[in-house]
């Protein structure tokens, strides 16, 4: 029974890497297939557009009388070629290193369970603007994603006209939530910096794999040197994706087709390196470690956890003279089982 499922997560894991791979191959040869001794009525011109031929349109913006440029080609081979195949490698690796990861580790348990008191963590603001900019950062990944690798992927399995109708779709999505998610980023930027700034203990906290792989928890602040790579990730990856998504969202700000070209590029690329971080991001957040969502979601989380994952963080806490709370589950259970207080 153990080899079979192990047998089913390889296919699994080989599905998911031959499938993009094998869509690149179709649509490629599909591309360069000609009809043997067929005549283009068209081919003079389309001979004049690929030289680079001037034309004439009613478009105003850089360049838009020119219908084919080398540097689009380039561009298009640096998209479909270099930038998909290795960002998708890219992905699948990280999701193959996560599962190989849980099957090592497993579930990180609270140290000596939940103590059931409780300390607050992250305010309703925090959390809002959590889960504002990660539910957004969510549906562009998946749209982008969509974008870049559809034709290949999606195309062959739900057919022409279907994708033609999702990608459609797909792009008004993107275009509009881009803005929404560049605000919300911005912000989170701005609110997290303070406790994001590199400290001495964050080398040593690398070192240690974050406790991750060994048993010995190392020390962290209010948040962890992982954290503080998630974060600094964001920022400046982040804030390059909305940059690039701005210009390529508004051509009409006089841009050429060049800087709009490395724009797609950078935003792709940047794309494929904060996804990969946030498939991290997830896992430890959600299978990997029990406590972590509790704060992001009510707020407070249990003190043995933050002793065991933040524990200079909860001995400021302490010199503050912040009292830990009953869980509120707990805090109920109290007060029912109290005795009444007799009746006169
Ligand atoms: C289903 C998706 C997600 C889940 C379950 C999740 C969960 C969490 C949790 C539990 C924390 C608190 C960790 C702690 O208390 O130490 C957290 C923090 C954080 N999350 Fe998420 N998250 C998700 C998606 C995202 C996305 C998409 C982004 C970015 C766009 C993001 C950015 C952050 C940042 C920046 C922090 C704070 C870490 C720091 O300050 O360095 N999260 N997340």
């Amino acid at each position: 029974m153990g080899s079979l499922a192990l047998l089913a997560f390889l296919g699994m894991v080989f599905l998911i890497v031959a499938l993009p791979l094998t869509g690149y191959l179709l649509v490629g040869e599909t591309a360069a297939k000609a009809q043997p001794g067929a005549v283009n009525p068209l081919s003079e011109t389309w001979r004049d557009a690929r030289q680079g031929t001037a034309g004439v349109t009613a478009v105003i913006a850089p360049q838009a009388n020119v219908l084919i440029t080398d540097s689009g080609q380039n561009w298009r081979q640096l998209r479909n070629g270099p930038l998909a195949t290795y960002g998708a490698w890219l992905m699948i690796l990280a999701l193959v290193a996560l599962a190989a990861l849980f099957l090592v580790r497993g579930r990180v348990q609270i140290d000596g369970g939940e103590s059931g008191m409780t300390v607050e963590r992250w305010t309703l603001f925090d959390r809002v603007l959590h889960w504002f900019t990660a539910i957004l950062f969510i549906l562009l990944a998946i749209t982008g994603l969509s974008l870049l690798y559809g034709r290949a992927v999606l195309m062959p399995v739900i057919g022409q006209e279907a994708f033609a109708s999702y990608a459609q779709a797909a792009i008004y999505v993107h275009n509009y939530l881009g803005l929404f998610f560049g605000v919300g980023l911005v912000l989170m930027v701005l609110k997290w910096i303070r406790v994001n700034v590199p400290k001495g203990h964050d080398l040593s906290w690398f070192l240690s794999g974050g406790g991750l792989l060994k048993g010995k928890h190392p020390h962290a602040g209010f948040v962890n040197a992982g954290e503080k790579l998630l974060f600094w990730t964001l920022a400046v990856a982040g804030l390059a994706i909305v940059i690039t998504g701005v210009i390529l969202l508004f051509p009409q700000l006089g841009q050429s087709r060049e800087t709009m070209q490395v724009s797609l590029l950078i935003h792709a690329a940047a794309s494929i390196v904060v996804i990969t971080f946030i498939f991290g991001h997830i896992y430890l957040a959600t299978v990997a470690m029990k406590g972590s969502m509790a704060g992001m979601v009510g707020g407070r989380v249990d003190v043995n956890w933050a002793r065991q994952h933040h524990d200079l963080w909860l001995k400021e806490l302490e010199e503050k003279g912040v009292k830990p709370q009953p869980a509120p589950a707990k805090a109920e259970t109290k007060v029912e089982q109290e005795p009444r207080p007799a009746a006169s």
